[in-house]
């Protein structure tokens, strides 16, 4: 029996809302990974406007991320910094635990006629990639319930060339752009912030 720290106090009061949260086994890497919940939320859930959920993150996507920030070829605020304290191997051992923590989504304020416009534009424009409305998260991270103001820094830090964007991704935004103008790219991310669990 392990002792109870408030972490562990957390993850009982969240089993009661879904499933039991699967625990990495190593309990270095919960200790590794409990640095980030202080911003990411407790394993990985968000609720900061500007700080994306990584909870139910693909393991391989979210190496990468972690990569690109070390390397600094990913445009970031804080990641940049906080990546280069990591070894590739803490890096693969808290992506493991990660992929492994079920993604709570929650409710944020959404304009649902723009959601309800974004998910036509979406199937059209996003859905080959980001698969079931944006909810798997492959190799693309996660859309479906990320935070918005998130997804509008992500899509900026792409347009402006600060991120590398996916050459076909780049040519279906700029289709979506060329359509239905910003507005549309606006409806796609409350379609994404519309979803949510409770
Ligand atoms: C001080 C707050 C803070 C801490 C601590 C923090 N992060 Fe982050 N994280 C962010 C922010 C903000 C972003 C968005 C990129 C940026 O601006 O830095 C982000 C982005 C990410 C992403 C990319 C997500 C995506 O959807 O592409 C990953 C992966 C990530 N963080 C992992 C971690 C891990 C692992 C830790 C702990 C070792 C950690 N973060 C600690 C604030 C934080
Ligand atoms: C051809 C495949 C493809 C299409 C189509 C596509 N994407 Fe992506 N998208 C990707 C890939 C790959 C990534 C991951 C980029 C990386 O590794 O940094 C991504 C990442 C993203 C991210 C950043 C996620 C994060 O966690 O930071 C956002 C936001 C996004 N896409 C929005 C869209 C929107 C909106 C559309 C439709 C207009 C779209 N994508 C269409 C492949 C695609």
């Amino acid at each position: 029996m392990k002792t109870k720290t408030l972490m562990g106090a957390m993850v009982i009061a969240g089993a009661a809302l879904s499933t039991v949260p699967v625990l990495a086994a190593d309990p270095a890497t919960n200790l590794l990974s409990a640095m980030c919940s202080g911003c990411h939320g407790t394993d990985g859930s968000s609720r900061g406007p500007t700080i994306p959920s990584i909870a139910g993150m693909n393991a391989e996507y979210f190496v990468d991320s972690m990569k690109a920030f070390r390397d600094g070829t990913r445009a970031a605020t804080v990641m940049t910094r906080i990546a280069k304290g990591y070894t590739d191997q803490e890096i693969e051992a808290m992506a493991q635990y990660f992929a492994a923590q079920k993604l709570v989504r929650f409710p944020q304020s959404f304009d649902p006629k723009l959601a309800e416009r974004g998910k036509r534009l979406h199937e059209n424009y996003c859905e080959k990639c980001h698969e079931d409305g944006g909810m798997k998260s492959d190799e693309a991270g996660v859309l479906a319930g990320q935070m918005m103001p998130y997804l509008r820094f992500s899509l900026d830090d792409f347009l402006q060339g600060r991120r590398e964007i996916d050459k076909k991704m780049k040519a279906k935004v700029d289709d979506l752009l060329a359509a239905e103008g910003k507005e549309g790219l606006e409806a796609v991310v409350h379609f994404y912030g519309s979803q949510h669990d409770k």
